[in-house]
């Protein structure tokens, strides 16, 4: 499926060669956005495609997921395998907590940037997120006055549910709703995104209090869509049974197309109408069984407000629980699950979107080649949102330039790694980086017909140079012309930021 598309993407990028020689002979002195991809091994890091129909878009990424680099000595460092699961919670002997943070897990991400060109943001278009974000690596925020689009691929909490998330940053942050509205805002009092706030519940009466079990748990017997009942009520491994060794289990889980990584506890029903809800709330059970909220966030403890009564009666509906008795049966249930797992059982930290936002308008597709250790993500969105924060890409339709750039997080522990392209240019022309194909409907795109920019990442030992700072000061030779020429036209051949090396 991922490679099929090589020889149409070769014959692009050799016909995009042709193009560019002129330009590229002429030296780095003036502006010319085409750019040679220099002489890659095959395969490339990552293969970029992109087709619209008459109102949506679709980013078509693969690559091959890398080998887990660190902490060495854990039982999974040097395996390949697709992050679908990220920082999850584990009883720590007093209560459910984070793994210790050079053993925590990271889900494999994608994310692109992009920015129409007529009109941009000053520097985008030749310089992309080197000049007008990072002043640093730790940093992720824009030097100017503007908002860029910021689309998220999450391998663990956005994958499974078919969505990513739609971010955008300005000036002083990542920027996120704070909005929320029921379930979500069940757990707290604002709303917004993908949460990793799920902590242990405390209090006395039953066990789940006193040992500290978290408040959500996986609805388990529950039916999902594609005839999938859920296994457990803690996160259980490929065979079904309940996931109690991170490094030695999730090495072993390759196939994403199975449910069970269905990690997040609420998904958005409205959204993609499909029932995702995979929570019991063992709060909600506590409460009904002991008649106490002392246990509850702030905004659930009084029992008149119109916050309370929605929750009870969603939790009700979802567990179809509302008598005292069946509500410490299911209580117990959970808590000798626990206990049979010898204390090991796991639970996902991350709690998802449930309403709809700007923020939460992209659909994606997912799809990992264990022989070949290969992500493929397909991502879609309407053109035009009608948000500040989106990009309109409806420009796409009538030859527009786009600049884009996106970048890769692969699966550490703690901490992972970062590979970032530097920018191509996108547009529906043949003078163009990245060409964006015009088909009947992206929900049946035939991408073996579709040509890929096939790339590499950004060496990463030049990292520390990928700074704003760095790039404008006297020690980079290119500082003089960074706004008005791509990175890529100095950076090709012999000279390329770009090389295979750290890869399979
Ligand atoms: C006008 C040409 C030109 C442009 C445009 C340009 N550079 Fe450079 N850059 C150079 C040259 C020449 C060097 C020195 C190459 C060498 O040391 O081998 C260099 C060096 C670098 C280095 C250090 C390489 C090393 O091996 O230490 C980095 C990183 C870099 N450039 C990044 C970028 C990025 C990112 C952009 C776009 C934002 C960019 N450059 C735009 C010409 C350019």
């Amino acid at each position: 499926m991922s490679r099929t598309n090589l020889q149409s993407a070769k014959h692009f990028l050799s016909m995009l060669g042709v193009i560019t020689a002129a330009g590229y002979l002429t030296s780095c002195t003036h502006d010319d956005r085409v750019f040679t991809p220099p002489t890659l091994e095959t395969p490339a890091q990552v293969s970029t495609q992109v087709a619209y129909d008459a109102t949506d878009v679709a980013f078509r990424f693969t690559w091959k997921s890398q080998k887990k680099l660190y902490p060495s000595g854990l039982p999974n460092t040097g395996k390949n395998y697709p992050m679908q699961f990220h920082d999850m919670l584990k009883h720590d002997g007093t209560k459910f907590d984070r793994l210790p943070s050079g053993q925590r897990l990271e889900e494999d991400r994608i994310s692109i940037m992009f920015n129409q060109q007529a009109g941009g943001i000053q520097g985008f278009s030749a310089a992309g997120c080197a000049i007008t974000c990072h002043s640093g690596m730790e940093s992720h925020h824009l030097l100017t006055d503007d908002i860029l689009d910021h689309w998220h691929w999450r391998g663990g909490r956005s994958g499974p549910m078919g969505y990513a998330e739609d971010a955008a940053v300005n000036k002083t942050e990542r920027i996120r709703d704070n909005l929320g509205t029921m379930p979500t805002k069940f757990l707290r009092s604002g709303g917004d995104r993908l949460r990793e706030d799920q902590g242990a519940l405390s209090g006395t009466g039953h066990p789940v209090l006193t040992d500290g079990l978290p408040r959500f748990v996986f609805n388990k017997g529950k039916s999902l869509p594609g005839n999938f009942t859920i296994p457990a009520y803690f996160l259980a491994n490929e065979s079904n049974t309940i996931l109690s060794n991170p490094h030695v289990d999730i090495s072993a889980i390759k196939d994403v197309s199975k449910n069970r990584s269905l990690l997040v506890v609420y998904q958005d029903r409205n959204f993609d109408t499909q029932d995702k809800v995979n929570a019991l709330d063992l709060g909600y059970l506590v409460y009904v069984a002991l008649g106490s909220v002392g246990h509850l966030p702030s905004h659930l403890r009084d029992e008149n407000s119109n916050d309370f009564n929605t929750w009870k009666s969603f939790s009700a509906t979802e567990s179809k629980i509302t008598t005292a008795t069946a509500a410490l049966t299911k209580l117990n249930e959970v808590h000798a699950e626990w206990t049979s797992s010898q204390k090991m059982a796991m639970v996902t930290r991350s709690v998802g979107f449930i309403y709809n936002s700007d923020q939460h308008d992209i659909t994606s597709e997912r799809f990992y080649d264990q022989s070949k250790n290969e992500w493929t993500v397909i991502m879609k969105r309407k053109f035009t949102t009608g948000s500040e924060r989106d990009e309109d890409l409806a420009g796409l339709r009538n030859g527009s330039k786009y600049t884009i750039s996106f970048a890769m997080h692969d699966s550490g522990a703690g901490s992972e790694t970062h590979d970032i392209s530097i920018p191509y240019s996108l547009s529906n022309t043949t003078d163009t980086d990245i060409r964006a194909i015009s088909v009947g409907s992206i929900q049946n795109a035939d991408w073996n017909s579709i040509p890929a920019l096939e790339t590499n990442w950004v060496k990463q030992a030049l990292m520390p140079k990928y700074t704003s700072d760095w790039l404008k000061s006297g020690a980079h030779p290119g500082s003089g012309s960074l706004e008005s020429t791509t990175c890529g036209t100095c950076h090709t051949g012999a000279q390329s930021l770009l090389n295979a090396s750290i890869l399979d």
